[in-house]
């Protein structure tokens, strides 16, 4: 399984930084296929619920995935009772997928960290955050599509925008191939350093 080192393979090292490496290029690629991430929860009745996000940074060092999302959603308050999330990617061209576990920090509306991404959104972007609450039921005017939607201010979303933080602790690696799928389980210690990695039947 080639050279030890610190008690993981090379060969795995190697896997860990090229996965840490497409998830980093990703935040910034639209057509990475790692740019939308499935973000699972658990909620109040200890149901997964999942949902598509956009990765808008992740950090190879420490581990961490960066989403943008409504304070006022589900998730939100799903991850305030119960900190513990999966996320689930898959790259169609590769054919691989990751799978990561690990926990989510919320950044309020007013923090120094959901302050700074907010002044580097667009303004398209920040409208997304001036409707109503995610999940409030629509008012008929509004999805008749000949009335004009109501104008809002961008400003408006600002007290709503909130900023997940995702640390993740293990990575499930998983590659198909035409004959023999590959599959490693990596994880992390709470510095984000590569602590163990093995591989197992895919
Ligand atoms: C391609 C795509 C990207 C999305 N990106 C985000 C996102 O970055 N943040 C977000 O909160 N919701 C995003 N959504 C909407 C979520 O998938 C979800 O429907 C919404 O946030 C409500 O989820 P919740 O009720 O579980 O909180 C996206 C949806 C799609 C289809």
């Amino acid at each position: 399984m080639g050279t030890e080192h610190e008690g993981v393979p090379l060969n795995l090292a190697d896997i860990d930084a090229s996965a840490w490496r497409e998830l980093e290029a990703a935040a910034s690629n639209p057509q990475s296929g790692f740019r939308f991430l499935n973000l699972c929860s658990v909620d109040a009745a200890a149901r997964p619920q999942a949902r598509m996000v956009v990765l808008r940074r992740a950090d190879r060092s420490l581990r961490l995935l960066e989403f943008h999302t409504d304070m006022r959603s589900q998730k939100w308050l799903e991850l305030s009772a119960n900190p513990y999330a999966a996320v689930l990617g898959l790259s169609a061209q590769t054919q691989l997928q990751l799978r990561l576990q690990g926990t989510v920090e919320r950044h309020a509306a007013g923090s120094t960290q959901a302050n700074a991404a907010w002044d580097r959104l667009s303004a398209w972007t920040r409208m997304t955050y001036a409707g109503g609450p995610p999940g409030d039921e629509v008012a008929f005017d509004a999805i008749d599509g000949a009335a004009l939607p109501k104008p809002a201010d961008e400003a408006e979303g600002k007290p709503h925008f909130g900023l997940l933080i995702f640390r993740a602790r293990a990575l499930d690696w998983f590659q198909l191939r035409r004959q023999d799928n590959r599959r490693a389980l990596l994880t992390y210690d709470e510095t984000g350093a590569l602590a163990a990695g093995r591989w197992v039947n895919p």
